[in-house]
């Protein structure tokens, strides 16, 4: 009998793995400014007790004292964010933008201020971080 060469037809199955890429759900948003918000330890001075998250204690006694804080502006609860930041013309994304990059100031106890800390996150940080904060 001839030597019958058997051709194995079994290479057409590419497909399956390519249709199980991730999808990014529409509540990426809130849960990415969520990350950043807890990765910038912005709840170092700010509690959300709207998003359940507490303040973080105090690290002064490990760090031995340091600041002064007697004159220092107590950080609010971002739950509900003060008029001033709310009735921007310039809208409220426009201005936090700004003012988390210390190129903007804001009336707080009576004094116009900067930010306590510079954000140095990326753009796309800063962008998801601010919706957050506006439980977006
Ligand atoms: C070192 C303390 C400190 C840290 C860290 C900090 N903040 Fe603040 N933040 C303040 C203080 C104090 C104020 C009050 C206004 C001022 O003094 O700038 C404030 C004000 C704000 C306001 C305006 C609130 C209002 O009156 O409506 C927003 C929004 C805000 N911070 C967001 C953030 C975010 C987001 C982060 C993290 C990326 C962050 N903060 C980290 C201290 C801090």
């Amino acid at each position: 009998m001839k030597n019958k060469k058997t051709t194995l037809t079994l290479s057409a199955f590419f497909i399956a793995g390519l249709m199980l890429m991730p999808v990014s759900g529409m509540a990426a948003g809130n849960a990415a400014g969520k990350k950043v918000f807890l990765d910038s330890k912005c709840n170092k001075c700010h509690s959300l007790d709207a998003e359940k998250i507490a303040k973080l204690p105090s690290d002064k006694a490990a760090e031995g004292e340091g600041e002064a804080e007697e004159n220092a502006v107590k950080p609010p609860d971002l739950s509900k964010l003060s008029d001033d930041v709310t009735k921007r013309a310039e809208g409220v994304d426009a201005f936090l933008s700004k003012f988390l990059l210390k190129e903007a100031t804001m009336t707080h106890e009576g004094k116009e201020v900067k930010h306590k800390k510079k954000f140095e996150g990326s753009p796309e940080d800063l962008k998801a971080v601010i919706l957050f904060v506006q439980g977006k």
